[in-house]
């Protein structure tokens, strides 16, 4: 039976319109939750002018759940208009997406990711306080683990040898998120760490469409098999792995969708001040399987280069997912294959991603 959790519910989601946001937002609509979604439009596609004021990724998962939802254009650094959003509504809880992340550009910009991430987290948690909310699901990241010195990985694991900045800013607000926790028992805070976030809803009409350009590996691929790209670069083919190449637990985006609906559930059952799951499959996967994978499920041709390591790249990431299972009840359930297949489709039905979307060009009445 389809988890209920959220009826009755107000749930604020930062960062709504982009690629995790708004997948999330798909399965928050269907768990019964009234969903209220800002975004600043930093990594995703703005509404059109004239339009419905909702941004395309949001028009669609109205037109995927058929519920509406109610969307906000706002940047967490602008603390006002916040304060306004959390007068207008009784928000019960909140899940923060908001940040950047691309792991290359934190290099050449830190200040720009320790504001945009940092600062703008210090403003939500701020305001929450003021309106006494305090349930608060925080999407953070494998890659505070740094290198792995055992794997699977569990939560236990050190964290903090990170070795870029978009990194650490997942890994500093985890610390605030302790903190603030320990210093007031009011807080009821759940950080998921998520591996490799790949794939796009089953219908095709949302997915992963970054304005900025293109780093993840999924995306890239489907661009070379597109026929939009000439070649796929691997970073590496020399590692101590299966077949030399990096090894990543791909994940899903509809698992990491439902995992969070799993997490709000615990928060609404059971108070305790912080917890922190990891959201992965438990499998680790190469690029050249994945690559294969890949071509297979699109029947398409991936030419590809090995060249030099990436700088910062780990070799070896993949999830113990046992204690999200045991204590959120939540397991991931997608293959290799379907999120292959998923991102495919997406890709194929929007070339353009959400550019080219009717509603972008037609004006709403
Ligand atoms: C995956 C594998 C690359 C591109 C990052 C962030 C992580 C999260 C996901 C935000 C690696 C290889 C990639 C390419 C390649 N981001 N690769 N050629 O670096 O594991 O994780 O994105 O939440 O926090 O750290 O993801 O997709 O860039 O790389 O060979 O053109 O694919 O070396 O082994 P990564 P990725």
């Amino acid at each position: 039976a389809r988890d209920m959790s959220g009826a009755g519910l107000t749930v604020l989601v930062t960062g709504g319109a982009g690629y995790i946001g708004s997948h999330c937002t798909v399965e928050l609509l269907q768990a019964g939750y009234a969903v209220i979604a800002l975004d600043n439009f930093v990594n995703s596609v703005p509404s059109a002018p004239s339009g419905s004021g909702l941004p395309p990724s949001l028009q669609r998962v109205q037109l995927i759940t058929g519920k509406e939802l109610t969307f906000y254009e706002c940047d967490l650094l602008d603390k006002t208009r916040l304060q306004q959003i959390f007068q207008e509504h009784k928000i019960d809880c909140v899940i923060h997406f908001a940040a950047i992340k691309a792991v290359g550009e934190s290099m050449q910009f830190p200040l720009l990711y320790y504001k945009n991430n940092l600062i703008a987290t210090i403003n939500l948690l701020e305001v929450m306080e003021a309106h006494n909310v305090y349930q608060l699901v925080f999407s953070s990241s494998c890659t505070v683990y740094g290198n792995p010195e055992s794997l699977p990985i569990t939560e236990s694991h050190p964290t903090g040898d990170v070795t870029n900045v978009y990194g650490r800013t997942k890994h500093f607000i985890e610390g605030m998120l302790k903190d603030i926790s320990a210093a007031n028992s009011k807080w009821n805070i759940i950080a998921l760490r998520y591996f490799n976030p790949v794939g796009a809803h089953p219908t095709g009409l949302i997915g992963e469409d970054p304005t900025k350009e293109f780093t993840n590996i999924m995306p890239y691929m489907a661009q070379v098999a597109m026929g939009n790209k000439p070649h796929l670069t691997i970073f590496g083919g020399d590692y101590d792995t299966v077949d030399g190449t990096g090894v990543r637990d791909y994940i899903h985006v509809m698992d990491l969708a439902s995992g969070h609906v799993a997490a709000l559930s615990k928060l609404h059952k059971d108070h305790q001040r912080i917890r922190i799951y990891n959201l992965g499959t438990g499998k680790g996967v190469s690029v050249l399987q994945l690559l294969k994978i890949f071509e297979a499920v699109t029947d398409t041709e991936i030419p590809f280069k090995i060249c030099s390591r990436r700088d910062g790249d780990i070799v070896s990431m993949y999830a113990n997912a046992s204690l999200a299972e045991k204590e959120l009840g939540w397991k991931s359930q997608f293959t290799l294959p379907q999120m292959c297949k998923d991102f495919w489709r997406w890709q194929t039905m929007n070339p353009d991603g959400y550019r080219s979307s009717v509603e972008n060009s037609v004006s709403r009445k």
